[in-house]
This record gives C-alpha cells, structure tokens and sequence, in this order.
C-alpha cells in the first residue's frame, strides 16, 4: 500500500520517520481521521478546520490545505474500497532532542497521511448495543485539540479491554464528558442530550453532524452537561465518531441502560449512513 510522507508516495513498508521526530518524542503533534464512504470524505471541510484549530493551537505552520487534499484524492484513487479510514497526522518535524519547540516555521513537519479499506461495525454489535465502564477524566485541560498525546485514552480503552466491554466513558467531576475516540449522548423523555463543547471534550465532526441531522428530522437535542446518575437513568445511550458512526450502548458500569439498540440510535445511525452517501 501507499502512503503519503514528507512530499513523496512510499510503499508502507518503506515509510520511516527520524528517531528525532518530535512527534515520537513528545507527542508534539496532531492528527485527523476521515471516514471515506464509496470514495468520498465525510466532512472534509469541518475536519479540515479542525485540524487548522489543532495545528494553531499548538503552533505548527507550513502545512498546505490545498496540498492535503490533492493528497487526499491520490490515495483515494490508489486505495477504492467501499469504505475507508484517511489517517492524517503532522508533527512539529525533526530536530535534535530539545523541549523548547523551535519558532513557527523553523522545522519543516513531517506530514503522513494513509487510506486503508475498514470494515463497518457489524450489525449484531450495533443492534445488541455495546457495554461500558467509566473512568476518571485525568487528561489535560485541552481535550478539544486533537492532539496524538493520546495516552491517557489508550489506558482507558485497555481498561475496558480488561474489563471484556466495548469502551470507557471519561467522568470529570461526576460528569460524562465523552468516550476514548468517540462522543456520547443520551435520550430521556424524548430530549437527546449531549456534552457542550468545552475545553474538556473534543468537538466531533460526527457530534455535530449527527445534532444537525437529528435536528432536522424533529428531535429536541440539546447540550448541557450532565451527570453519571442521569446517564445511568437514560433511555438511550449511543456514541457517536469518525469510524464508531453511531453505535448504541445497552450498559454503563454493568447497569443495564436498554435492551439492545434504542429506536432514536437506530434512526439517527441510518440518517447519518442516508448523508454519508448522498454527498
Ligand atoms: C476523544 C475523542 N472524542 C470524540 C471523538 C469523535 O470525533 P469524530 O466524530 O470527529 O471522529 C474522537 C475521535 O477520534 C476522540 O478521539
């Protein structure tokens, strides 16, 4: 398979980065992941201004917009599969092992981006829903940049991996804030409720995608903070994500929330797959 580095196109098994990359040694870097349907980005423009806000935040420049999307359409030429992931990660480049990050444009970065066939969540899983656990929220005060820092998620996903459940919803001060790669809502008395974008989750494309569509289709969504107690007495739970879409959560922490997938999970799923393929 090819891959997208540095201004070339490499066979992956020849794809190196430097030991003094400084996204290996600090994690000083920021990533993005698009869902490909039959060929086509999902969101391309809003994870594209995300990434702008993630590469400002942590002041990394010189990245062409322009050059990630004619790189975006070469993969997707050289990789057609019915659904994909486009991977997309910069890091601040490389330089002798050294704290202090070189001033804005001093460092060329080292920009990688790769698409790989995945295949959907099978239906089973999404109509039996899946099961959490909760954990405590330890990770820094700036969740909403989508940073490759992503260690504190990885513990927790491992966690729920030991745990045998599907993920791990991150609790901060009796708050549900989201999941380790994916947004969670729930639904009682008929009102769909959500996390506000603070600095303590990271703004979804499909969050937002999925409120637009439920939106559109009738349904009250809002999104104020809510507790573990509120979320145990849900009707529904679903997450939502790039490569999660939305997939229904039957229990929390061994609580039973529903049995199987809810009816408002199942039709904002097929709204999101309907908008998926029609754009
Ligand atoms: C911590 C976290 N929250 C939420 C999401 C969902 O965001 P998106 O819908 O843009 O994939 C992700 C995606 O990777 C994530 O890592």
């Amino acid at each position: 398979m090819q891959v997208y580095l540095n201004g070339t196109y490499v066979d992956e098994s020849q794809a190196f980065v430097s030991i003094d990359d400084r996204g290996f040694l600090f994690a000083d870097g920021v990533y993005e992941v698009v869902h490909i349907y039959s060929g086509r980005p999902f969101e391309w423009d809003r994870h594209m201004e995300r990434l702008r806000r993630s590469l400002q935040a942590v002041g990394i420049g010189g990245v062409s917009m322009e050059e990630l999307r004619q790189v975006r359409d070469q993969l997707i030429g050289e990789n057609p599969a019915e659904e994909a992931a486009l991977y997309l990660q910069i890091t601040r480049g490389v330089q002798k092992r050294a704290h202090t990050p070189p001033a804005p444009g001093v460092l060329a970065p080292t920009v990688l981006m790769w698409v790989r066939a995945v295949d959907p969540i099978p239906r089973d899983v999404v109509e039996k829903g899946v099961s959490l656990i909760t954990v405590a929220d330890d990770r820094w005060a700036k969740v909403w940049v989508k940073t490759i820092g992503l260690l504190p998620n990885v513990l927790a996903k491992g966690k729920a991996a030991e745990a045998g459940v599907y993920d791990a919803l991150f609790v901060r001060d009796g708050m549900v804030m989201e999941a380790t790669s994916a947004n969670v809502f729930r639904v009682a008395d008929g009102i769909i409720q959500t996390a506000p974008v603070t600095n303590y989750i990271l703004p979804g494309i499909t969050r937002i995608a999925v409120i637009e569509l439920a939106r559109k289709k009738g349904y009250q969504v809002v999104e104020e903070p809510f507790t573990l107690d509120d979320l145990y007495q849900s009707q529904e739970v679903f997450l939502s994500g790039t490569l999660t879409e939305v997939l229904p959560v039957a229990a929390v922490d061994g609580r039973t929330i529903s049995s199987g997938a809810g009816p408002v999970a199942l039709d904002l799923l097929r709204l999101l797959h309907e908008h998926a393929h029609k754009r």
